[in-house]
């Protein structure tokens, strides 16, 4: 393929650049978290949907890096970036066997990236209950019936699965977490700030945490 295809977009030209005006610079910060915060509430203002999304990479049993997308479901300095998924899923044995995972958020309507890297640990049975009963009752029985990543021959044996499920616990809405669902906690060691600026002369804020607190600095684009 020698042309560039129509359906990848060309490179903003100068006029582009002018019609859309300025872009802000990030503020200097101490720690990660205030504006952290700031900017998922711009992305749950600006987003169409799922603003609370971002990609989770892992590494599997060979080193070989794996991603996928995860809703963050709550973020404090205490607990860090918190997420919740099934243990035995293809990232929970990647996460067992290297608890170590980085984050991406990308909000397409605000121009602007959030890369994490740090620790992982799983979140505490209690913390993980509150969660699971905040689920509709169907999102609930769904984590129960799904063994997620792992084959599925045919989609009839997962829909019996749900209706025996949803048969037990008919009207009932105390449906119980299953052991093999909960929160992981990603304690962040780094966490770097993107905010696109005119003519790829983006502005990166980087934060790294030390035993004296977060250290922050620019990077080149
Ligand atoms: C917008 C969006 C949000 C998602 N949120 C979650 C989530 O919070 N937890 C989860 O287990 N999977 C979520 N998924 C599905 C995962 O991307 C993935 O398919 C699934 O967790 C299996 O991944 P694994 O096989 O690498 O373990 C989401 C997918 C999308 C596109």
């Amino acid at each position: 393929m020698t042309d560039v295809p129509v359906s990848i977009p060309k490179s903003p030209s100068v006029a582009d650049y002018a019609a859309e005006g300025d872009r802000p610079l990030i503020p200097d910060v101490e720690e990660p978290y205030t504006l952290l915060e700031e900017w998922l509430r711009d992305a749950n203002q600006s987003e169409p949907n799922d603003s609370s999304a971002m990609s989770l990479a892992t590494v599997d049993a060979n080193g070989m890096p794996d991603v996928r997308i995860v809703l963050l479901r709550g973020l404090t300095p205490e607990d860090g970036f918190q997420f919740y998924t099934n243990y035995d899923s293809a990232k929970g044995e990647q996460l067992a066997r290297h608890p170590k995972a980085a984050l991406c958020f990308h909000w397409k309507s605000l121009r602007r990236q959030v890369r994490v890297r740090g620790t992982i640990e799983k979140s505490s049975a209690e913390q993980s209950d509150t969660y699971f009963q905040q689920r509709a009752p169907q999102s609930r029985i769904a984590a129960i019936a799904s063994d997620q990543s792992r084959p599925l021959t045919d989609r009839e044996v997962f829909n019996q699965r749900v209706a025996e499920i949803s048969s037990i616990y008919g009207d009932d809405d105390d449906i119980p977490r299953p052991e093999h669902w909960g929160g992981y906690k990603l304690l962040p060691t780094e966490v770097e700030f993107w905010q696109d600026q005119a003519f790829r002369m983006h502005d990166r804020l980087k934060l790294i945490k030390t035993e004296a607190g977060w250290a922050s600095s620019r990077l080149y684009p």
